[in-house]
């Protein structure tokens, strides 16, 4: 597909999507004219995903409904080649912390180098989020936690399901 200035990639694992992530993507589709949400569907240091690609896309879809500019798609390859398929000319990013920072500066270089015409943006996470993680959230809930304010409603209630089976 040809390059749309207009369009940004919010690229992630979002085993589950939090509250965060949210934040990220609706400050996104309030600069971009339209946000495609790319869910990995096999990311090779996470192999063991909570949930399914295809749940991790829905619980996404449902929580970003009332976006009109927002969708939500699965790719299974590099983020640039999935961002270059579709059109995309920017890739958006949440930071929360310098340790953020690092591994995006690498993964900013790696992508550069791919795909040079792609430019990837920041996006500071807003500090009511800074401190949240989908790895955390996923701590708390298996261990009983109320993850109720931190994640959209479908998500706390699949990961209370998955902590007490
Ligand atoms: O922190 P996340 O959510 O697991 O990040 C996922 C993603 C795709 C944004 C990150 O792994 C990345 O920037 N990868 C670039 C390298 C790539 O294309 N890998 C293949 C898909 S994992």
């Amino acid at each position: 597909m040809s390059p749309d200035g207009r369009l940004a990639v919010c690229p992630g694992s979002y085993d589950p999507v939090t509250n965060g992530h949210l934040d990220i993507i609706g400050r996104t589709a309030k600069v971009f004219e339209r946000v495609l949400v790319g869910v990995v569907g096999n990311a090779p240091r996470k192999s063991d995903h909570l949930f399914s690609a295809e749940e991790r896309l829905e619980f996404i879809r449902e929580a970003t409904a009332s976006l009109e500019n927002v969708e939500v798609k699965i790719f299974r390859t590099l983020l640039v080649d999935f961002a270059r398929e579709e059109g995309a000319t920017a890739i958006v990013k949440g930071l929360r912390a310098i340790s953020d920072f690092e591994y995006e500066f690498e993964m900013n270089q790696l992508n550069r180098k791919l795909a040079p015409e792609l430019e990837s943006v920041y996006v500071i996470a807003s500090p009511s989020y800074s401190f949240l993680s989908s790895t955390g959230v996923k701590e708390m809930a298996m261990f009983g936690g109320d993850v109720g304010d931190l994640v959209p409603s479908a998500v706390a209630k699949a990961l209370s399901e998955r902590a007490t089976s």
